[in-house]
């Protein structure tokens, strides 16, 4: 069997020192903020794992139901010889892609790129001895930071999923689809899960589950921070809360303190002070509708190509071209 082969373009050393510099700004702003990114520890993503398949949570359903109807015609359409994964999260996913891609005769490489070195490798095993004769080039990076070293040749096809984009706030959003057109040539892809705004009861539903999960989730990040920074943050002072904001058009997932918490934070030396009631907020997920969708492919130099929704329009797949 082949060995995948691994570009490291982010040590863990290189992730603790994000994290500090990150941790210091929003522990310290005048509305706190921790970004999304420091969920997905072992015990996180777990958790994430265990959303996907609440009663509640759609968007990784339905998005698997998109796929399974058009992979085909990703395949005919892109004729693609490398798929680049972003953020490459749950191989489910991928496999339709790749079938689709294997079956269609195009296909020679995947080039998985994700933060954790040691999901990547794990998945990069898997993918290897699934599909014999396929390259397997994984990019330990972070996708808002490393796109520029991407491997692979045209006519490649980034599949970026899940709705992860929905985490990146508007001028971020700009910038990440820039970075990618920039690595592409005229004529290369982008296949981009979103989410779609809809009635707002549902959509905090998927948040707020009745399990608990999401809750379980989000507190997770308490047990980052108190792990990676060598804090002392009592998870059980803070509430979950998961609101719609309908000027912006997402959800804020927030953890609100329900007494005074005071923590300190020993790896940036502080101590950070929170008011009975005050909020650190750990998450945007905007949703998007179609006109927002194709604006913003085109302001970065894409064209949207194809826009596809499951039946009940709660989830899109948009099939974006390089414009040459
Ligand atoms: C994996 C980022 C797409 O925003 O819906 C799930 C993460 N947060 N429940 C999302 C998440 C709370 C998820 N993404």
């Amino acid at each position: 069997m082949t060995e995948p082969v691994l570009d490291v373009h982010l040590t863990p050393e290189d992730a603790a020192s994000a994290l500090r510099a990150e941790a210091r700004a929003g522990l310290t702003a005048p509305r706190k903020w921790v970004s999304p990114k420091w969920f997905y520890d072992a015990v996180g993503s777990g958790l994430f794992e265990e959303i996907t398949r609440l009663p509640e949570y759609y968007p990784t359903r339905v998005e698997r139901e998109i796929l399974v109807a058009r992979a085909d015609e990703i395949a005919r359409t892109t004729g693609a010889h490398a798929l680049v994964e972003l953020g490459s999260g749950s191989s489910e996913k991928t496999r339709l892609l790749l079938d689709a891609l294997r079956a269609h005769g195009t296909l020679r490489e995947f080039v998985p790129l994700d933060v954790s070195a040691a999901a990547l490798t794990d998945a990069a095993r898997r993918v290897t001895a699934a599909y014999p004769g396929l390259r397997v080039h994984g990019v330990v990076g972070d996708f808002t930071e490393h796109l520029g070293l991407l491997p692979g040749a045209p006519p490649r096809l980034v599949a970026f999923l899940g709705g992860t984009i929905g985490n990146l706030i508007p001028e971020e959003r700009e910038k990440f689809l820039t970075s990618v057109r920039d690595v592409l040539e005229p004529g290369e892809w982008l296949l981009l899960g979103t989410d779609l705004v809809k009635d707002p009861e549902v959509l905090v539903r998927a948040y707020d589950d009745a399990r608990g999960v999401t809750a379980e989730f989000n507190r997770n990040v308490l047990r980052v921070l108190n792990r990676e920074l060598g804090a002392d943050f009592d998870e059980l002072a803070f509430r979950h809360v998961a609101l719609w904001n309908p000027e912006q058009e997402w959800i804020e997932m927030r953890l609100r303190a329900s007494r005074p918490v005071r923590a300190h934070v020993a790896a940036l030396g502080l101590d950070v002070e929170f008011a009975e009631g005050e909020e650190l907020r750990t998450e945007v997920s905007a949703k998007f509708r179609r006109e927002g969708v194709a604006r913003e492919l085109t302001a970065a130099g894409f064209e949207l190509h194809r826009w596809w929704t499951d039946p009940g329009e709660r989830f899109a797949l948009s099939l974006a071209r390089v414009v040459g």
